[in-house]
């Protein structure tokens, strides 16, 4: 089966007893046994509910991987990740991330005894000599990295990893699955902030873990059960609900991410554009080798002060002013003061996060109106 036909399938059964075309929200906390210890397959929300198991089938195969464990979150997703390692355990990352995430390792896990130590993951020289002397457990590479969308080569990162028995993890939140699947370039774990494309309408939380190794997913479906990181299966069935048009949206989301990346590259107001697609893009070509579309996420320096740059971005109307992205709808952030306010300044200085930097979440609107929102926000400043 094709990507679209598995998205709208796998997972999806129609409804036995009725014939309900979508299978139910199995909205419920607990469930009976016919004897003590006689169940059938579920016995507590916390540990398992249909609704997961759906959604964790439809995400398996979009993967290409066996197994999926779905979350309250993208963070409860790496909260349980982080519970198969041990105190003294080292994760090495890429050193341009979410915020959130960089401070669940630095202020959360750090306390725990788990080391973290960021690196220039583009750089496999580097990559390979501090992999030689930190043996790390884990290697954790988000690949279009948030907000500046650098891009790491997987494969050749995966290749390292095995050759040292690390464990590769790849944040695939801002590609999705419909335009890179890090299984297939060798990763051992694939995670998703669900809020983001596969939920795709800015309605639901959620995060969810792909793999290939069976025992893994028992220590994943350990971590959500004994921590307590399980969902609601409202917004599991949300997003099952959402993930059926993925296909669709992605190439909408690329194509009007890289016409807005050609406006925005051509206006005298702008200094530098980052957006994969482009082939001014210092990553360009790994991009095209490991990537079917660039997805879209656009980020931009202005030639503005960054007042100048504030007001403009708070006068769009298309691109509403809020933290997230990959929903249907238009967004623009501005990471350093809200989503990436949390990695302190001289390091997100260090990485080329400049406090001038603004993203835009391109959403599946008319590209006339997205790009006559952003003329007339550039001229106002
Ligand atoms: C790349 C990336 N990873 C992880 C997360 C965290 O996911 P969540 O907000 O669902 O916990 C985000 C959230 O913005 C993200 O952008």
């Amino acid at each position: 089966m094709k990507f679209n036909t598995k998205a709208i399938h796998n997972g999806q059964h129609p409804d036995k007893e009725t014939g309900a075309i979508i299978p139910p929200i199995y909205m419920t906390s607990t469930y009976v046994q016919e004897h003590p210890g006689m169940t059938k397959g579920y016995d507590y929300t916390r540990a398992g509910n249909p609704n997961y198991t759906n959604l964790e089938a439809t995400l398996a195969s979009l993967e290409e991987g066996n197994y999926a464990t779905v979350f309250a979150s993208g963070l409860s997703a790496f909260t349980a990740l982080i519970s198969t390692l041990v105190s003294g355990d080292k994760v090495l990352s890429t050193n341009d991330l979410y915020g959130g995430t960089y401070r669940l390792f630095t202020r959360v896990f750090k306390q725990y005894g788990i080391l973290f130590e960021t690196v220039n993951t583009q750089d496999l020289e580097l990559l390979a000599s501090k992999i030689a002397s930190e043996k790390p457990k884990v290697m954790l590479v988000e690949s279009p990295t948030n907000p500046l969308l650098n891009i790491s080569d997987i494969e050749a990162i995966a290749q390292l990893c095995k050759a040292n028995g690390v464990l590769l993890v790849v944040d695939n939140t801002f590609a999705s699955p419909y335009f890179q699947q890090p299984l297939t370039l060798g990763a051992d774990v694939v995670m998703h902030s669900t809020t983001k494309y596969l939920g795709g309408h800015s309605d639901t939380i959620g995060g969810v873990l792909v793999t290939n190794d069976q025992d893994l997913k028992v220590k994943f479906d350990f971590g959500r059960m004994a921590i307590g990181l399980n969902p609601s299966p409202f917004d599991v069935w949300m997003t099952s609900r959402s993930v059926k048009t993925l296909g669709v949206r992605m190439e909408r989301h690329a194509e009007n991410a890289m016409k807005v990346a050609q406006f925005l590259e051509a206006h005298p107001k702008v200094k530098k554009v980052y957006y994969p697609g482009l082939a001014s893009h210092k990553n360009h070509d790994i991009a095209r080798k490991q990537m079917k579309g660039f997805s879209g996420i656009v980020s931009v320096e202005f030639n503005l002060d960054l007042e100048e740059a504030k007001k403009m971005i708070s006068s769009l109307r298309i691109f509403s002013l809020a933290e997230s992205l990959g929903g249907v709808e238009s967004l623009v952030d501005h990471p350093a003061s809200m989503t990436h306010a949390s990695i302190p300044k001289e390091e997100r200085e260090k990485i080329g996060l400049t406090d001038g930097l603004v993203r835009f979440s391109c959403g599946i609107e008319d590209i006339e109106d997205m790009l006559a929102d952003l003329e007339h926000g550039l001229k106002g400043c």
